[in-house]
């Protein structure tokens, strides 16, 4: 079997890019390993910069601006107080509380409707000829069978665990890697609002965050250690834990109620050079991984996929395979400001374990200094809404 551009991975990155370039009438498959039900059931994070909701509405996927709360500023909670950052007084741009389960609905739905050619549990084991101009890969259906695809491109849209790009050696690709000391507890609760935009809080017992799914349904994390097991806490641990850092004078309270999904997430840092391969390329997660922190992983890989789209349109004009290598240049920037982003507000909530009471004492002291300061709020807002729209150039 042949098509133009084989795409693997079905979530968000891989359908997105599906979208556009069956706008533009290019023939492509994307092969997925799980079942579109399987990907509905996964929670991931909830936050889109203006500038993905504009890639997503550019490419007909509009119900985020109906169904999603655009949210003009976040607040940052330390030593048991509030301060708010005006993300749309400081930088004139926004967010938007959609989660990414409702983006990967959304696209497969218009995958659906459109009629592509998306195959779930399709599960590649080997890539082919990489370095040819006719690379391919083998993948097994639901049944066992195996089948091969060629296409004139391959596209690597298959999150942090990357079969495309595990298949590289060592001496093909470099990972530049970090590893934090924490993990996060997530968990959605059954229960109204506790504040009208999300609230990030630092406190002597560690970071927690309050965002928000639906008015009935909430969704929380607290830090924990990495390898905490989820279901070794009940309820009243953690609204105990929950409690204890979102405390202070002001009377602040959690609305709590039954919890009804946990899971622990983990932190870890990762960038992949470079995302060209031969007739290969990396987008998304299976390129980049960040810390939750600032919910980046999304956005990124909606920044990539506008780049590939734009670059893609260009090569497939003149098969002239160094245009492809414009990607990962145009790309990077973005993927090491995100990186830095995202551990920088990482260690500015977080406790390591072990933290000396100096360490705790300065991190607050960077709070208070950056919220007193109008260019401080101004870096934080300009990296959480994402530093602008995204550029193909
Ligand atoms: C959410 C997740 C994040 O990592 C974040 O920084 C903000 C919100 C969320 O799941 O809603």
């Amino acid at each position: 079997e042949r098509t133009r551009v084989a795409v693997v991975g079905g979530g968000p990155a891989g359908l997105l890019l599906s979208r556009l370039l069956r706008r533009d009438g290019v023939d492509h498959v994307v092969l997925e390993t799980r079942t579109r039900e399987q990907i509905e059931a996964t929670h991931r994070a909830g936050i889109l910069e203006a500038g993905a909701v504009d890639a997503l509405v550019e490419a007909g996927i509009d119900r985020v601006l109906r169904d999603g709360d655009e949210h003009e500023g976040i607040t940052l909670r330390f030593d048991g107080e509030s301060h708010r950052i005006d993300l749309a007084g400081l930088t004139g741009r926004t967010v938007w509380l959609y989660p990414q389960t409702d983006v990967f609905t959304d696209l497969a739905e218009r995958a659906q409707a459109d009629g592509a050619d998306v195959r779930w549990q399709a599960t590649v084991t080997q890539v082919l000829d990489r370095d040819t101009a006719s690379p391919g890969v083998r993948w097994t259906d639901a049944e066992g069978h195996e089948h091969e695809l060629r296409a004139d491109l391959l596209v690597g849209a298959d999150g942090s665990r990357s079969v495309l790009r595990h298949t590289l050696s060592e001496q093909e690709r470099h990972t530049f890697s970090h590893e934090y000391p924490y993990a996060w507890y997530g968990f959605i609760v059954q229960a109204p609002r506790s504040a009208p935009e999300l609230v990030y809080t630092a406190s002597e017992h560690g970071f927690a965050l309050l965002s928000q799914r639906t008015p009935t349904h909430q969704r929380m994390y607290f830090q924990c250690d990495p390898d905490e097991d989820p279901a070794a806490w009940d309820d009243a641990r953690v609204w105990e834990t929950m409690r204890a850092r979102v405390a202070g004078p002001d009377g602040f309270a959690v609305a709590e109620g039954p919890i009804v999904e946990r899971s622990v997430l983990r932190f870890r840092s990762a960038v992949v050079e470079p995302v060209r391969h031969g007739r290969s390329l990396l987008v998304g997660d299976a390129a980049h991984t960040v810390p939750p922190t600032g919910a980046k992983g999304l956005n990124l890989a909606i920044a990539d996929v506008v780049v590939l789209h734009d670059v893609l349109t260009g090569w497939l004009r003149t098969g002239d395979d160094d245009a492809l290598d414009e990607y990962g240049r145009r790309v990077g920037e973005r993927v090491w400001r995100a990186q830095h982003f995202s551990a920088w507000m990482s260690r500015m909530l977080h406790s390591a374990a072990g933290e000396t009471p100096f360490e705790a004492r300065r991190r607050v002291a960077e709070l208070r200094t950056l919220c007193a300061s109008e260019a401080g709020r101004r870096y934080l807002a300009e990296g959480y809404t994402g530093w602008g729209p995204i550029t193909t150039r």
